[in-house]
């Protein structure tokens, strides 16, 4: 059975983010209208989260002693984290002494954080198709795993980087030079390490939102949201939409390969099931062939389209399936997404259009209130439904069109 608290009272229900960018915020939107006191935390002030939570904390959460001393003093039940760059060795630790219980598992953190743990699970553990791989500590390392199997093309990547930063597509021996210094450039943490992938010739790629929730007689369920298919342009998402047609084989395997995957993210340290909560499985399709690409075990961007396309959003879908509480995975009706860029770098700006955005008919628009803008910094997304999928997609980018960043 699943107790809620009252906010702000002894008995509150408490869950604290960490990480509060846009993703994170509609996730504390959805806790508060359960009733649940949550906890922004970001490394910067006034971050999207911190504006709609209970408490605000700026920390650096990669430092493990400050990450400590955060849970320590605001005792949250659950800790969520919401980006990737987490001292996760620390989530695992304070995690086995019982001080708090980290969503999905700490485990699924660490896991997940760098490019070299979620692939060695998937590939190697688990047996899952994903593109040919190795990873390399030296320009030399990287030359050599080209020349004796990888090929071309192929992609390199930051083993600690995410929205694909310093990953380049490699062509020809001329091009291992630039992208070993463009990853070395572009990684998280100052980590020599990369990884180089087989190129996949898909005809697509889609996220499947996974959950798993718990039933009626208190066992874990998987449930599965419709397909999200996906436009990247350099690594980073700039439309979505939902659902995705898929060959039925196709589907049966990509589910199968989200199950296995995120079924195993859900096995705490010491063996037991539990992992509750929202995962993004990507995968790359050609046929019916289906390949794993990553996880993010937490509400992922592409799924910003459910706001305006499921009876329960990915958002609301995590905050139910981490208390405890039923989810419904259902579609309401098709619809896209397409990310309103801040286009100027500048602090404060202000976005004229949004009325011309809103006239679009069947939109809607979230605009994120991050302090700083940069070019190419997601500062909000519009949402268009329509029956036609084709149309929902033309209204979302003509919406987001609309909106115009500027200089206040
Ligand atoms: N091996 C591959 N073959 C073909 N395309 C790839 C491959 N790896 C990555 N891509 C393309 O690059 C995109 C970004 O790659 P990936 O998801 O690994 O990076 P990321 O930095 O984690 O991005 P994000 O944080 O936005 O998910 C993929 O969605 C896909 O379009
Ligand atoms: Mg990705």
């Amino acid at each position: 059975m699943t107790t809620i608290g009252t906010p702000l009272s002894p008995n509150a229900t408490r869950v604290m983010l960490l990480g509060s960018g846009e993703l994170g915020k509609e996730v504390i939107i959805a806790l508060q209208r359960l009733g649940v006191e949550t906890i922004a935390v970001d490394r910067y002030d006034n971050a999207p989260g911190q504006q709609v939570a209970h408490h605000a904390r700026t920390v650096v959460m990669s430092d493990p002693a400050l990450l400590r001393e955060l849970i320590e003093e605001e005792k949250p039940d659950l800790v969520v984290p919401e980006i990737e760059a987490i001292a996760t060795p620390m989530l695992e630790v304070l995690e086995a002494t019982g001080l708090v219980r980290v969503i999905p598992t700490a485990r699924a953190a660490r896991l997940t954080m760098d490019r070299e743990g979620i692939r060695r699970l998937a590939a190697e553990t688990l047996g899952l198709p994903t593109s040919p791989y190795r990873f390399c500590d030296s320009l030399a390392e990287l030359q050599a795993a080209i020349h004796d199997g990888i090929g071309y093309p192929c992609i390199v990547k930051p083993v600690m980087s995410s929205s694909g930063k310093g990953q380049s597509k490699l062509e020809r021996p001329a091009d291992v030079q630039p992208a070993w210094d463009h990853a070395m450039a572009g990684g998280r943490v100052s980590h020599g390490r990369v990884i180089v992938e087989g190129f996949i010739d898909f005809d697509y790629e889609i996220t499947l939102l996974t959950v798993r929730a718990k039933g009626a007689d208190g066992q874990i369920e998987t449930h599965f949201c419709e397909p999200v298919g996906h436009v990247q342009v350099q690594g980073d998402y700039v439309e979505s939409w939902q659902p995705h047609p898929m060959h039925p084989a196709a589907l049966a395997k990509a589910q199968q390969i989200a199950k296995t995957v995120t079924g195993n993210l859900g096995i705490e340290l010491d063996g037991q099931a539990s992992g509750l909560g929202i995962f993004g499985v990507e995968l790359f399709v050609k046929g019916d062939q289906v390949w794993f690409s990553e996880v993010s075990p937490r509400p992922h961007d592409t799924g910003l389209v459910t706001l305006t396309t499921q009876w329960q959003s990915e958002f609301e879908l995590h905050a139910r399936a981490i208390l405890g509480l039923p989810v419904n995975t259902a579609l309401r009706n098709p619809g896209a997404s397409a990310v309103i860029y801040g286009d100027i770098d500048a602090t404060g700006i202000v976005f004229d259009g949004v009325d011309e955005a809103l006239r679009v008919p069947g939109t809607d628009i979230r605009l994120f209130g991050k302090p700083e803008s940069f070019v190419k910094r997601r500062m909000g997304v519009a949402l268009a439904a329509h029956a036609n999928m084709e149309q929902a997609r033309v209204n979302a980018k003509l919406a987001a069109s609309k909106v115009k960043p500027r200089v206040a």
